[in-house]
Order: C-alpha cells, then sequence, then structure tokens
C-alpha cells in the first residue's frame, strides 16, 4: 500500500525527472533520479534482473529522513529506474528506513531487511533514537512493510549492545534458513556483527557474534556483507573512526575486508588476513551480490562521510555509485576489477606500444573524460626511474594525478590541483607490488570520477575529481625515459548522446 509520504516522494521525483537532463549526470555511475543517495541497498538478483535500492533523499542535496529509492539492471551499467520503494512512513521506522539487503523468497516475493528508525523519550527533554531491523515483502515494484515490524528488536541484543547503534542488516539463505549480519556497537563504542537466523524471515533468533573488531580496525563497523569467495569467507564492513595505520589503513571512515575461514558449527568467523577495500578516497558502504553466473560483484557509495560538505556547484544531484566490479580472491587477497560488461560500450579504439616517456607528453588519440585506459610501463634497459605520472582532466589549469613511486614502490592519486576550492581529503598513497619498476593501471574515467586498478586487480583506488569535464587532457611523464604500452577505449552511451 503506498503511503502519503511514498507518493508525494515519488511525485516530487517525478516531477523533476521531467526537467532533468541525463547528459547533466556522470555517463556511466549511478545516482538517484534526484538528490541526496548514500549507502547501496538490496543489491540482489530477483527474477532474473539485478535489483538496487538505496539509501535516498529526494527532497535535497543534504542527508535528510532515509527513503529507499530504487533502479534495476541486466548488465550493472545501464540502470532503469523504478519507484520510490520505501519511504520513513510507519511507527517502527518513522526517523528512517535506515540501509539493509534483500533476497529473494520461495513464494517469489522479494524481502527486503532495513533498519527502521524510531524515537523514543529518555527523560528530560532528550529523545533517543533507536534502530531496530524490519522487513518489507513486495513483487520488484511495490512493497508493504510487514505490520509486525521490528523483526529483531533491542530485545535481541547481547546485554552489551546498544540499541542507538543497531543497523544495516544483510540478508542471505543458506538451505531453508535465512541469516543475516547486522551492524552493533557495545557499550565500550567496540563495533561487532551479530549474527540471527530465521525460518520465514519474520522471527528471528540471535546466534552470536560472528566477528567483533577486537580494538582494531575503528570503532563501530557499519554496512556488513558476508560471502564465500574462492574457498575463503569474506566479510565486508565500513568501520568509522579508523586509526591510520601504515599505509593501508588511513583515518575516518573507510572500507575493510577481513578474509578468513568459517566454522558453520558454532557460526564463528576465522579472521585471517585483512585489507583495505579501496585505497582511494571516496569509496564506502560496499555491498555485493552472486550473479547468475556465479561471480561476486560489489557496489559501493562512492563518496565518503568526510567530504559530503563538498558539493559540486549547481548540481541537483549529490552522491555516486562506484561502477559494479567483479570480485576474487588470489594469494589470501581480495583482488577486483571492473564488470566485464563495460566493454560493450567501449568505442574506438587507440593501441600504442613502446613509447618513450620523459618530459611531459600527451598522445594524439589519448585524451576525453570518459574512457577506458589500460597503461602498463617498464623501465628502458638497464635504466632506473624513480617516478611516472599521468595527468588527466587537465585543461591547462587545473589537473589531477597518478604517480607510481617507484623508489617507495607506492601509487599516489592526487586532486590537489583539481580546482576545488576547498582544502579536503586530497591525496591518497598506497603501496602496491610492482617487480622491477614494471606497473599497469587500469583507469576508468567518467565526468567526475577516477577508479583506479592496480596490477590486474591487486588494489582498486577511487576519487571524485571536481573540474569541469570540458578540462579532458592526458599527459605523461617521468623523472627519467620509461616505455609505456597503452590500450584506450572511448567509453558511448546512448543516454548521453
Ligand atoms: C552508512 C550509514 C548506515 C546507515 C545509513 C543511514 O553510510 O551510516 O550505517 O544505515 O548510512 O543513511
Amino acid at each position: 500500500m503506498t503511503s502519503e509520504l511514498l507518493e508525494k516522494a515519488r511525485k516530487y521525483e517525478e516531477s523533476c525527472l521531467e526537467y532533468i537532463d541525463d547528459k547533466d549526470r556522470p555517463a556511466y555511475h549511478l545516482t538517484g533520479g534526484v538528490g541526496w543517495i548514500n549507502d547501496p541497498n538490496g543489491f540482489s538478483l530477483y527474477k532474473g534482473e539485478y535489483h538496487l535500492f538505496f539509501q535516498y533523499h529526494p527532497y535535497s542535496i543534504k542527508w535528510g529522513p532515509m527513503h529507499w529509492g530504487h533502479v534495476k539492471t541486466e548488465d550493472f551499467v545501464r540502470w532503469e529506474r523504478l519507484p520510490i520503494a520505501m519511504a520513513p512512513d510507519s511507527p517502527f521506522d518513522g526517523k528512517g528506513c535506515f540501509s539493509g539487503s534483500a533476497v529473494e523468497m520461495p513464494d517469489g516475493r522479494q524481502m527486503l531487511m532495513y533498519t527502521g528508525v524510531t524515537e523514543v523519550a529518555s527523560g528530560g527533554n532528550i529523545n533517543l533514537q533507536i534502530q531496530q531491523q524490519c522487513v518489507a515483502f513486495g513483487d520488484g515494484i511495490e512493497y508493504t512493510k510487514y505490520a509486525g515490524n521490528p523483526v529483531i528488536t533491542s530485545d535481541d541484543l547481547p546485554s552489551d549492545g546498544m540499541v542507538t547503534d543497531f543497523r544495516d542488516p544483510k540478508v542471505w539463505k543458506e538451505g531453508d534458513t535465512y541469516y543475516c549480519a547486522v551492524s552493533n556497537n557495545s557499550s565500550e563504542d567496540s563495533g561487532v556483527i551479530l549474527l540471527y537466523e530465521s525460518r520465514d524471515g519474520i522471527h528471528w533468533k540471535y546466534v552470536t557474534v560472528l566477528e567483533a573488531n577486537r580494538g582494531q580496525y575503528g570503532r563501530m563497523w557499519e554496512c556488513p556483507d558476508f560471502f564465500e569467495l574462492d574457498g575463503k569467507h569474506v566479510l565486508i564492513v565500513s568501520p568509522m573512526k579508523m586509526r591510520p595505520a601504515g599505509l593501508e589503513f588511513h583515518a575516518g571512515y573507510g572500507t575493510i575486508a577481513l578474509i578468513g575461514g568459517y566454522d558453520p558449527e558454532t557460526h564463528k568467523f576465522i579472521r585471517e588476513n585483512v585489507q583495505s577495500v579501496d585505497y582511494g578516497i571516496d569509496f564506502y558502504a560496499a555491498q555485493t551480490l552472486e550473479a547468475k553466473d556465479g561471480r561476486r560483484i560489489m557496489i559501493a557509495w562512492m563518496q565518503n562521510w568526510t567530504t559530503i560538505q563538498c558539493e559540486f556547484e549547481d548540481h541537483f544531484y549529490f552522491g555516486q555509485m562506484t561502477l559494479p566490479r567483479e570480485l576474487w580472491i588470489e594469494n589470501g587477497r581480495m583482488y577486483q576489477r571492473p564488470v566485464r560488461e563495460l566493454e560493450h560500450y567501449r568505442s574506438a579504439g587507440t593501441v600504442y606500444r613502446n613509447i618513450f616517456v620523459h618530459e611531459e607528453m600527451s598522445l594524439p588519440q589519448v585524451r576525453g573524460r570518459c574512457l577506458d585506459m589500460t597503461v602498463r610501463v617498464k623501465p628502458v634497459s638497464g635504466k632506473k626511474y624513480s617516478w611516472f605520472r599521468i595527468n588527466f582532466a587537465d585543461d591547462g589549469e587545473y589537473y589531477t594525478s597518478i604517480i607510481y613511486d617507484a623508489s617507495s614502490n607506492h601509487v599516489r592519486l592526487d586532486r590537489s590541483r583539481c580546482g576545488f576550492p576547498y582544502d579536503i581529503v586530497n591525496v591518497r598513497e598506497f603501496p602496491v607490488s610492482c617487480c622491477d619498476g614494471e606497473i599497469e593501471l587500469r583507469i576508468l574515467l567518467d565526468r567526475y570520477s577516477v577508479e583506479l586498478f592496480v596490477n590486474g586487480g591487486e588494489q582498486a583506488a577511487t576519487m571524485l575529481v571536481y573540474t569541469d569535464p570540458s578540462a579532458d587532457s592526458v599527459t605523461f611523464a617521468a623523472d627519467s625515459e620509461v616505455l609505456i604500452d597503452i590500450e584506450k577505449f572511448d567509453l558511448e552511451f546512448e543516454w548521453m548522446k
């Protein structure tokens, strides 16, 4: 049933979509119809199509009472907008429908599982926002919230769990049982991921603490995802208040992957390795699904809470999603690459082999703000070099750089000269495992972002770029001569013509 609040949001979005030109959006990174988006939610396969919901406040480009926006796709690149799925219109979620997930039920319905936020008086004039887990059922377009919500309440928390920080259920099915992993903060400000189980999606039972941060990797862990990948189990979480550790983890909001084993008897995760999921600046709250062909695909909010005050001038939207990425495990690490479906959108291809680079130079066929380019760098035989640099989104005055520092084996993203008039986090550096000065950089540019994949996906790094899309030069330079191979494809999308 459609409430007044949901109807209002849908009508508002529709009326805006009438005058919004898709050419004013990123070309292939998803934005909300209008207004603000954050976390991806309910990224899942339903009746043969991939659905994605997202944290949505259509009415402004600021975070506000959370709705669930809704889109679907067949190829992870072209998205079809669907009516807003949920509004914060019920006694159990009146302060927001926070993040969650989705699963197909045996009876053909889709279940959405999310956090309902409500306010309770806590003495004096103080109101406390509490977070409990709710469900809604639907057909891929219309959803009805379960009248008995919330289905996981404060009563289902361990004794030191805080009901004020209890959110972001990720649901999956194993055999006849539904499981869900939920973020919780303890009274000690220490994040845990709680595991619940259910036979019907409505009656849930607390199982155990799946994993706890044990004083490491930030405090509260938001937005868990848990899945099997190439014989390992992976727990992805987005910690708040991270402390930096070397160049692996940066301060603030990050997204990390804990890789290890899983004991199906005790339901405990057995931690082996921990890594950053993305080494750039704008990446948070990743969520995955298993595609029809078995690939594990991840999407994330291409933004960070630390920089949300930085709006693009004149944009009617705030927040984008990353391009979905394929994940796999190699040598105990989680690798990632852009979904292969992107290759269907490649048009003009240009290949250069063995180009000598030293002084800053450009190549006639290599420019643009919407491209998929792989650059392989190698030293000229017998000669060492210290650094190699690619500048892009360059108009002679403003530019953004990707630098490989061969002497320290670090890669650096730097947007401090992109023309944005605020001194926000602009630089991120991370170690790479290159041998003998050889490195491969796959670079996806969209109009306002760069996604970088190093050495076949061993590391990814994502960053927004605030330069006007008309700045489209690409240049190469190194401190002494190196050789590069380039494969560069323009990306073309019907909806941008
Ligand atoms: C993460 C997050 C979630 C929460 C949502 C609210 O970005 O803080 O924990 O459910 O955003 O919009």
